[in-house]
């Protein structure tokens, strides 16, 4: 069985992208009437955090329990990732106990470490560079929103603010589809110029758009989603005071700012969000709001997720395989410890 990783959308085509959506949706269906498939029963999980989580954290060890298994959560400094021995030997230990590797990693590097040494599907939960897992969510959170009988090639997304991980994500996600993408932000934070040409290269064969500008009044005036990020994160303390005087108050998602889209338009969060600084508590309180529902197609995304990586390859021993093997080891029982056996039958 090939093994796949989920680190970079840009590793799938759209048809796939599109199938794995269509996963997720029938698997959040399953869930809502209390019907999940237990597809990954006894599936182990080891989730590797370098920095704190609640979204990602939460819903990849709920969504694997729903399905059967179990998840390890083993936080920042608990194990040696790439400290005390090599990056390679955790990845190739931590492969030997489990079926699956989530990991949040500092550097996009060290996830591409664990890659190259895993022996077991490993999921990007977010670096410096992207967060893939998110933007899916996104994707998936669009189609529930979006105008009735709007097609997904005509979805309209901008995106409000400073070029991070989620914005790479979600200019690739969208352009790799064929949906139309803006980043809207002053000129010393917009998306660097190979992002833009691997989206610009997407957009040659899905027939999508992308484009930056600096005018976020005229980015948002056909957008079906408008969506934002943190204007600053941990590390970037010193620079809050540069960001803001950037940033505010024109790059703020505000009444005013909304009211300058459709009015069918929703407003977009991955969270978690500095409420009152890139969006006020009107916006992201407004009934154009989607931010919770975001939040829960987590859930529903690792799920599917889960499901699409390690499902093909879970060995599947039969009847009479497992009749061999419980035999076998009775019987060895029975030799060694006779009376404990008996005992416990
Ligand atoms: N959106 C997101 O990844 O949230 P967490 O940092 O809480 O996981």
């Amino acid at each position: 069985m090939e093994l796949k990783h989920f680190i970079d959308t840009q590793d799938f085509s759209k048809e796939e992208l599109l199938d794995l959506i269509e996963l997720i949706r029938m698997i959040k269906k399953a869930d809502k009437q209390g019907a999940t498939p237990q597809l990954l029963e006894d599936v182990s999980m080891a989730m590797l955090f370098e920095e704190p989580s609640t979204r990602t954290r939460i819903s990849f060890e709920v969504g694997i329990t729903e399905l059967g298994g179990h998840a390890l959560y083993l936080k920042p400094g608990e194990i040696h990732l790439g400290v005390r021995e090599s990056l390679a030997d955790t990845a190739k230990v931590v492969s030997r106990y489990v079926d699956v590797i989530m990991a949040r990693t500092l550097r996009h590097e060290t996830m591409l470490g664990l890659v190259k040494h895993a022996t077991v599907p490993v999921i990007n939960g977010l670096t410096d560079y992207n967060h893939p897992t998110q933007v899916v969510c996104d994707v998936l959170t669009m189609i529930e929103h979006a105008p009735t009988g709007k097609k997904l090639e005509d979805f309209k997304v901008t995106f409000v603010g400073d070029a991070t991980n989620v914005l790479s994500s979600l200019m690739l996600i969208c352009t790799r589809l064929g949906m139309n993408f803006t980043q809207a932000a002053p000129k010393r934070y917009q998306a660097p110029a190979h992002w833009l040409e691997w989206a610009r290269e997407n957009c040659k064969t899905s027939g999508g758009s992308v484009r930056v500008t600096d005018d976020p009044v005229e980015a948002v005036k056909n957008a079906d989603f408008i969506y934002t990020d943190l204007w600053w994160w941990v590390g970037q303390e010193a620079e809050i005071p540069q960001r803001k005087a950037a940033f505010m108050p024109d790059y703020q998602v505000n009444m005013d700012l909304l009211k300058k889209a459709p009015a069918h338009c929703k407003f977009m969060h991955c969270l978690p969000a500095s409420r009152g600084v890139e969006a006020t508590d009107e916006v992201m309180d407004s009934p154009q709001s989607v931010i919770y529902d975001q939040a829960e197609n987590r859930l529903h995304t690792e799920k599917g997720l889960l499901v699409w990586l390690v499902y093909p390859r879970l060995k599947r021993a039969t009847k009479e395989q497992k009749m061999v093997h419980a035999s076998q080891i009775q019987d060895f029982l029975e030799s060694r410890f006779s009376e404990v056996v008996h005992r416990n039958l």
